[in-house]
């Protein structure tokens, strides 16, 4: 018999995750799901065992913007599988406002970008044993928005919240290409995704005008199921060695909307993203 191929996928309890995980459940996968709410997670687990009865799934918690509570998800991440192979750094928000962390960086950057740099780095020795690790980075077109400069700026007072989302989807992407760069030979590849424009929970955090105007903007978006393709795709078809370090819509390479997205600035940040983890890896 196979072996069941084993996902890891943040943020699987709502919108996005939870449908990639329905998918990928019904191909058979081993589910992990690494989240924050122990709540939100059984209930999760429940919704896709209704449907798929067979389905392995196991839930680890973190919250991405607390890097111990990584560190200590990835140990017991470690006692309990040898293998990875599909990590979906799946989970993301956009702020309703502009909140900083204790080190002085804007929250959702952390959540968004530095939270998944952290996790990938401490489940690399996993995916590497699978021989075909695939890491899926769920980006957007609201990368367009970012500004490379403004990475690890602390406290800064200019910030707005699509500046912010915009610095954190940018970061997605340029993640996923100095992964692919570092990774060149190890049998690991790194994929970027837009998944549309999909009616999930994000933005229900919104107040005032945004709030209204996601309201009017919800029927007409996609649902989870189609917005989920793209990962879905990326996870399990037979990929050409030309798409590591890509950026996907629809499941195709989709071009990029931003002139920052270039090798220089993702080396830059890997430097910034290692300076405030306090820890620098050997890829
Ligand atoms: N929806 C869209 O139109 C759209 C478009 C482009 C890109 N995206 C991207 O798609 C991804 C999934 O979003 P979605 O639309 O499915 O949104 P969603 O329904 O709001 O799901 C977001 C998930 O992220 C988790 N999360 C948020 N902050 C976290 C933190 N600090 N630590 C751990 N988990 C955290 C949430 O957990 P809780 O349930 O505990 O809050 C939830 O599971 C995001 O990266 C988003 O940027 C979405």
């Amino acid at each position: 018999m196979a072996m069941s191929r084993i996902a890891l996928i943040t943020g699987a309890n709502s919108g996005l995750g939870l449908a990639t995980a329905q998918a990928l459940a019904r191909q058979g996968f081993t589910l992990i799901f690494l989240l924050r709410s122990r709540e939100k997670g059984e209930k999760a687990r429940k919704q896709i065992l209704e449907k798929s009865p067979q389905a392995q799934i196991d839930l680890f918690f973190a919250d991405l913007t607390d890097m111990d509570s990584i560190r200590q998800a990835s140990q017991q991440i470690h006692a309990n599988y040898d293998r990875i192979d599909c990590l979906i750094n799946n989970a993301g928000y956009a702020p309703a406002q502009i909140e900083f962390t204790r080190e002085g960086y804007e929250k959702s950057f952390v959540a968004n970008h530095l939270g998944h740099f952290l996790l990938t780095l401490e489940l690399i020795d996993l995916l590497e044993a699978s021989g075909q690790g695939r890491i899926i980075n769920l980006s957007s077109a609201a990368h367009a928005m970012g500004k490379s400069r403004r990475f690890f700026l602390k406290h800064n007072a200019k910030m707005n919240i699509w500046s912010a989302y915009g610095d954190g989807k940018l970061a997605n992407l340029l993640f996923t290409k100095e992964l692919a760069n570092r990774l060149e030979g190890k049998n690991v590849t790194a994929y970027a995704v837009h998944p549309g424009v999909v009616n999930t929970q994000f933005g229900r955090n919104f107040t005032d005008w945004w709030k209204y105007g996601f309201g009017i903007l919800r029927p007409f978006m996609i649902t989870t199921e189609e917005g989920a393709q793209t990962s879905i795709f990326l996870a399990t078809a037979d990929l050409p060695k030309s798409y590591n370090g890509g950026y996907f819509s629809k499941s195709k390479p989709a071009r990029t909307l931003n002139r920052d997205v270039n090798d220089y600035n993702a080396q830059l940040l890997w430097k910034r993203s290692e300076e405030a983890i306090g820890e620098r890896w050997q890829l």
